[in-house]
């Protein structure tokens, strides 16, 4: 199985899509085959990859080209579920496709989420659809890790998109409404762990995804705080959030209020201003800018250095998650 990490927080615009897409992208360039899925209903990770041509034809209700397409098929046709479509999107890295339709997935995924408790196979293939497509279009492609990008819901979809998950990590901006949205979610994932292992416990031989969904830590966005706000709120909100992780998410004694010292802190995303509007008009990510996409003079500066603090976090999320511990016998070469 092709290890998955979901990006989740069910506050919005904390940067959920932009970290996806930007890891996705350094994975990829430095030589990691990358799957990414966009199971988001805004899509919006679909339109950051593609534009507006790639994404008519991509959604286009006569071809299996989302990953909502396979899904129809089985739902109303009471089928199987078919293979995904796999976009290739540069050297090592793909996509499956996100699509506004997905939404029309929710009360099916609620409904048999229910159902489940039955023991039957049917509700276990509409809740385990996400990780069997997941798991097709990694191994159509080989890929060793899949980053998932969700909406900032906690409904019946994301719980689907978290039973499909080994890994969740979890984006935030310094400010309450992050901090709740840790709480929520400790709660949530805690939750749906639970449930999942109970219905789990009644697949009979169904072969269904393990739903480990472990907290692998979180990412502070500095975008993520209203404009003008004191820096002393800042300072505040910041470090309240280790505690609040430990508590909330872990359920331990937090060790520091440090978010820089805290080993569940994976990094700090700086605010890239304007870099981030011309990174997405030239559908490249910030730190493939270059003078011909307009970042001049402390613009280049500042995508040259974006490029080794993603690689930095970019390290630290992997070790956190997707890459193997080294083994003894690889460490002596
Ligand atoms: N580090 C950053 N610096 C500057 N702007 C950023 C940064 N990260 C994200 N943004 C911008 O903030 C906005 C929200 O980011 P993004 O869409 O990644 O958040 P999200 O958590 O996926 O939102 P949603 O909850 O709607 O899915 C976007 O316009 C994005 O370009
Ligand atoms: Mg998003």
């Amino acid at each position: 199985m092709t290890p998955v990490v979901t990006f989740f927080n069910n506050k919005g615009g904390v940067g959920k899509t932009s970290l996806v897409y930007h890891l996705a992208w350094m994975y990829a360039l430095r030589g990691t085959r990358v799957l990414i899925a966009d199971l988001d209903p805004q899509a919006n990770l679909t339109a950051l990859l593609f534009d507006e041509d790639d994404v008519e034809r991509l959604w286009d209700r006569t071809k299996v080209r989302t990953i909502f397409d396979p899904i129809a098929q089985m739902v109303d046709h009471e089928g199987g579920l078919g293979a995904p479509h796999v976009e290739p999107v540069a050297r090592n890295l793909s996509a499956l496709i996100g699509t506004p339709r997905l939404a029309a997935f929710e009360g099916e995924l609620a409904e048999n989420w229910l159902k489940c408790l039955d023991g039957k196979p049917g509700p276990f293939k509409v809740i385990k659809a996400f990780w069997d497509l997941v798991q097709a279009g990694a191994a159509h492609v080989d890929a060793e890790v899949v980053l998932v990008d969700v909406g900032p819901s906690l409904g019946a979809i994301n719980r689907a998109a978290l039973v499909a998950s080994d890994h969740v990590v979890m984006p935030l901006g310094a400010d309450l409404f992050s901090l709740a949205g840790i709480e929520n979610l400790g709660k949530w994932l805690a939750d749906t762990r639970m449930e999942w292992s109970t219905r789990r416990s009644r697949a009979g031989g169904l072969t269904v995804p393990p739903g480990d969904m472990r907290a692998a830590g979180y990412i502070v966005s500095q975008h993520a705080v209203q404009s003008g706000r004191p820096v002393k709120a800042y300072e505040r909100w910041m470090r309240r959030i280790p505690g609040t992780y430990a508590d909330s998410v872990l359920g331990v004694a937090p060790t520091t209020d440090d978010p820089a010292a805290d080993a569940n802190c994976l990094g700090i995303v700086k605010h890239f201003r304007s870099l981030m509007p011309l990174a997405q008009e030239a559908r490249k990510p910030i730190f493939q800018l270059r003078a011909a996409d307009g970042a001049l003079g402390s613009h280049a500066q500042a995508a040259q250095q974006a490029y080794s603090d993603f690689r930095d976090l970019a390290e630290r999320v992997a070790i956190a998650t997707w890459r193997p511990a080294p083994t003894a016998a690889s460490i002596g070469g």
